[in-house]
């Protein structure tokens, strides 16, 4: 299945700080809502328990070397190959939700990236990988005014 990254981070990079999101800005979830729907996300056990509950109308598949992990309405796998195996066999768009160790395992494997840009630095110690890379391309680019501005841009694999 074509498997994307869904993203947000800010200015100077940061995605995450200790299991939160350090910011709060209008309408930047609604527009992960709105990429995902319909489709299956693949997260970290961390990004999970952030969140706590199967987001609706996704499946839901979490990466975790705990063989006994596990949570009602999701699937646990012990790899992220076994991971994209499943999400192949769900047979719908696979969104790779992070968190930041799960970004740089997939980052080279993945055919798109939505990454929205929270115009403000933040302070925290999860990081997304130096993006763009040369092996990208700007396909899509929308900017957002909200209380705090933010620039969406999809950007995929050039083959
Ligand atoms: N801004 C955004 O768009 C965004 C999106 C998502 C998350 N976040 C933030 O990112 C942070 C969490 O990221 P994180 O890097 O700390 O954790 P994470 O990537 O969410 O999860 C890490 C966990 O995933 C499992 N895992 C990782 N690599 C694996 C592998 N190769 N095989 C099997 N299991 C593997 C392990 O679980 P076990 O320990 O159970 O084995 C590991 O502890 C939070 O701050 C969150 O809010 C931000």
């Amino acid at each position: 299945m074509k498997t994307a990254i869904v993203v947000a981070r800010s200015l100077n990079g940061v995605i995450g700080n200790g299991s939160k999101i350090p910011w709060k800005v209008k309408g930047e979830q609604s527009l992960f809502k709105h990429i995902t729907m319909g489709g299956t996300l693949v997260m970290g056990r961390k990004t999970f328990e952030s969140i706590g509950l199967p987001l609706p109308g996704r499946k839901t598949i979490i990466v975790s070397r705990n063989k006994k992990y596990s949570h009602a309405g999701c699937k646990v796998c012990p790899s992220i190959k076994a991971a994209l195996r499943l999400g192949d066999e769900i047979k719908k768009p696979i969104f790779i939700a992070g968190g930041g160790e799960i970004y740089r395992l997939t980052l080279p494997i993945v055919e798109t990236v939505h990454i929205t840009t929270v115009q403000t630095e933040v302070t925290g110690e999860v990081y997304f990988p130096d993006f763009p890379t040369p092996d990208f391309e700007l396909a899509e680019e929308r900017e957002y005014e909200s209380n705090v501005n933010y620039l969406y841009q999809r950007y995929e694999k050039q083959s």
